[in-house]
């Protein structure tokens, strides 16, 4: 099989500098303290297996959500759950649909079990909110499910909760499942009311994946749960990887949700401020095209600036900024990066090196239009 492996940003162990990882969308806030004292009142159990029914952590989310255990299925991160749902559903030349440009696991795994993928473009000039009417023209018979990432990585785009409801209810009557992937939708204002989750009790189709990663900033820590319709959930339950997570994550994920409200709070009011600063400042300079973002990352066009995606990473990385090339989103993102929305010191000092690429880029584009113009007045072949 043909398949190349996705593509992500945060690949910080690739380089030996130390850079400023503004390629992963992590919560600015920085890890809860907390976490130091979980680690050590619970190392000893690392001797033990994990409890591979994560039933404390269930409960706990249980109770969070207000949704019964038997709907909430537990990860080695969310993208244990995107694999799961695809490995217990996804049958040789089943079709999936996915917007473009979207979170590329779907996709992947789905291919990887043999489905195919019908794509719908988010496109530029409607600001890359989803087109129902364009969505509903690719379902058709073979059309298994629908993958909806909300807010998109890496449009930062949020679609309202009764549009995600409006399709997930038309692909009931017509008997295709949704997978709605919400990793970052703790980091909106919106977010709590906008959830899908209570959905899924009354709509079997319905499987919402939900990521600890972002908004605790743990990539290191893999937990993510899920939760689905009662049979979505009692499938996808059997294929997951027996203990698939570890004893100190548990206790780690367990006593964060249970304690999570200020800290959320928290962030929504940080990130809220932080990323109008950021895509204000960001259209201030020369070249760059930023999209107003909804979540705690943006997407920026940077075609004006003569550069494309991975030769601006290359620019960043010589500056000490590891940021997102969107390229691997689809040829059609090779002008486009997307960056976090980190702390106010950091996020100046990015600018300055935005504004500095800039400058030179415009100066070094000059000297070139000048020579091109002394070389034509010569009447020499350029
Ligand atoms: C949209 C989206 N979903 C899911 C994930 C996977 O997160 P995790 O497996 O750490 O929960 C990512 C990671 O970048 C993501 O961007």
């Amino acid at each position: 099989m043909d398949l190349t492996r996705p593509k992500h940003g945060a690949d910080v162990w690739t380089y030996d500098v130390a850079l400023v990882d503004y390629s992963c969308n992590l919560n600015p806030l920085g890890p809860p303290k907390e976490i130091i004292n979980i680690i050590q009142k619970n190392i000893d159990n690392v001797i033990r297996y994990p409890d591979d029914a994560c039933t404390s952590l269930k409960l706990t989310l249980s109770d969070y959500h207000n949704i019964p255990r038997e709907q909430i299925i537990v990860g080695c991160g969310s993208t244990e759950l995107i694999k799961a749902f695809a490995e217990t559903f996804v049958n040789l030349n089943d079709h999936i649909l996915t917007p473009v440009p979207t979170y590329g696991e779907y996709a992947f795994y789905c291919q990887f079990m043999g489905g195919i993928i019908d794509k719908t473009p988010l496109k530029e000039d409607e600001e890359f909110f989803l087109n129902i009417e364009d969505l509903f023209d690719l379902i058709d018979r073979s059309t298994k499910a629908i993958f909806l990432c909300n807010p998109n990585n890496p449009t930062s785009r949020f679609e309202s909760k009764s549009k995600i409801l409006e399709v997930v209810e038309e692909c009931e009557a017509r008997k295709v499942l949704v997978f709605v992937d919400e990793a970052f939708i703790d980091f909106l204002r919106e977010g709590r009311n906008g959830s899908c989750v209570p959905e899924v009790e009354s709509h079997d189709n319905l499987f919402v994946s939900r990521s600890l990663t972002k908004i605790f900033s743990i990539p290191g820590i893999r937990v993510g749960y899920g939760v689905g319709g009662k049979e979505l959930a009692r499938y996808m339950d059997k294929t997951r990887l027996s203990w698939n997570v570890g004893v100190l994550d548990q206790f780690i994920a367990t006593e964060l949700v249970r304690n999570c409200d200020s800290y959320l709070e928290r962030t929504v009011e940080f990130v809220e401020l932080e990323k109008r600063y950021l895509y204000e400042q960001v259209s201030r300079i020369n070249g760059y095209e930023p999209f107003k973002p909804d979540a705690n990352f943006m997407l920026i066009k940077v075609k004006n600036l003569g550069l494309n995606s991975a030769d601006f990473k290359k620019t960043m990385l010589e500056r000490g900024f590891l940021i997102r090339d969107c390229s691997s989103f689809g040829e059609e993102f090779s002008n486009y990066i997307r960056i976090a929305v980190k702390n106010r010191d950091l996020n100046n000092n990015l600018l300055k090196a935005f504004k500095t690429v800039s400058e030179e880029k415009s100066s070094s584009n000059k000297s070139e239009l000048e020579t091109t113009e002394k070389i034509s007045g010569t009447g020499l072949e350029n």
